[in-house]
């Protein structure tokens, strides 16, 4: 079987409709295809400052999403970054065959630290993509599945794994690390903000009312649907360019019922925005519900969760153990014995 990895961050409690739309789903659907490993990832969550607390609650908050998203722990291996400490020492492997320039061209860097002013940024966040890379190749990953937001840090991974493998090559020996592919996909790759669809859903961008929170109240959520900004036009038709708030309406909807946007197109003809918008609100409430109460069940009972969690570090660490000790050889470090 193929092997995918990908991770998801802890930060922000509720994950929101991009996260799950662009990335969590697609996660579901590959553990049946493939040998699938998934995690929170709390390292790359104190590259800003966390309250321990409100990192404790969230991080578990994210894993019980997880498994009411759909994923199985008999069908994948879910964990938690900081259990399986290979992370960061690859991490630190990884930093040291990174370039500062290379680094410093990481555009959601260069976004984040912008933002927060040089004083305030951390080194953390500077290597948070070169953290990323060390996830992904730890585990031999074929495929990443995640948003287009996460594009380059895949390159950066497919970048430094090829350096390694060359610089550190064994003649007759496999390389040492799997190039993988992003795996991203194309309709839901980037979920906008429902107030401005001209910027990707987002925790740190989008206004209160453009951002569907998972975990909000349903009621909440079906009022931002149906105050969804849209054009001046009547026609609903997917038009990314022309029409990128109902053609972000419309990606929703087709993908939260499973429908072809075309047959939508042809459902709503003659109809106006008002009667998709309050269509979509009553389908999102209908599918949230359930993920809602899944959810709690899961925070209701911490300690099958920490179970869960506990059984896949467990797996997670043979695998990742595995490639960091190949690792270590080949740099030249002396075995402990
Ligand atoms: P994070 O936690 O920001 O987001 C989790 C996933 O959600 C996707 N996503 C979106 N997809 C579509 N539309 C949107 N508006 C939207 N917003 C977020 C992201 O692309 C992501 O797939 N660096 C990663 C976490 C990470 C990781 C990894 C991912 C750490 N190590 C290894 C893959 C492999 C991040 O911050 O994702």
């Amino acid at each position: 079987r193929p092997r995918v990895l990908s991770g998801i961050q802890p930060t922000a409690g509720s994950f929101h409709l991009g996260n799950y739309l662009g990335a969590v789903r697609q996660w579901v659907a590959l553990q049946e295809s493939h040998d699938a490993f998934y995690m929170v990832v709390d390292l790359h969550a104190i590259t800003v400052p966390q309250d321990p607390k409100e990192l404790r609650a969230n991080t578990r908050l994210a894993a019980a999403q997880l498994l009411a998203a759909g994923l199985d722990p008999d069908r994948c291996t879910l964990f938690v970054q900081s259990h399986v400490p290979e992370h960061a020492q690859l991490g630190w492997v990884m930093n040291c065959l990174t370039g500062f320039g290379e680094a410093s061209r990481m555009t959601q860097f260069k976004d984040k630290s912008a933002k927060q002013g040089t004083d305030r940024t951390t080194v953390g966040l500077f290597t948070y993509p070169i953290l990323q890379v060390a996830d992904i190749l730890l585990y031999q990953a074929n495929a990443v599945p995640v948003g287009e937001d996460q594009r380059q840090h895949i390159e950066l991974t497919r970048d430094l794994a090829e350096r390694f493998n060359t610089r550190f090559a064994v003649k007759g020996a496999r390389p040492t690390f799997t190039v993988p592919e992003p795996y991203i996909v194309k309709e839901t790759a980037k979920i906008y903000d429902l107030q401005d669809p001209s910027v990707k859903m987002s925790k740190s961008a989008s206004s209160p009312k453009g951002l569907i929170n998972l975990l909000d109240e349903p009621k909440t959520s079906a009022k931002k649907f149906r105050s969804a900004v849209t054009d001046t036009d009547t026609v609903i038709r997917f038009d990314a360019e022309a029409k990128p708030g109902i053609s972000n309406l419309l990606t929703i909807y087709a993908t939260l019922t499973g429908t072809a946007v075309a047959d939508l197109e042809q459902q709503y003809e003659g109809k106006g925005y008002g009667a998709l918008k309050t269509d979509l609100a009553e389908i999102f409430v209908e599918w949230v519900t359930p993920f809602r109460e899944r959810t709690q069940g899961y925070l209701d009972d911490p300690e099958t969760l920490d179970s869960i969690l506990a059984k896949g570090a467990e797996k997670a660490r043979t695998v990742a153990a595995e490639t960091l000790a190949t690792v270590y050889d080949r740099i030249g470090f002396v075995p402990a014995k």
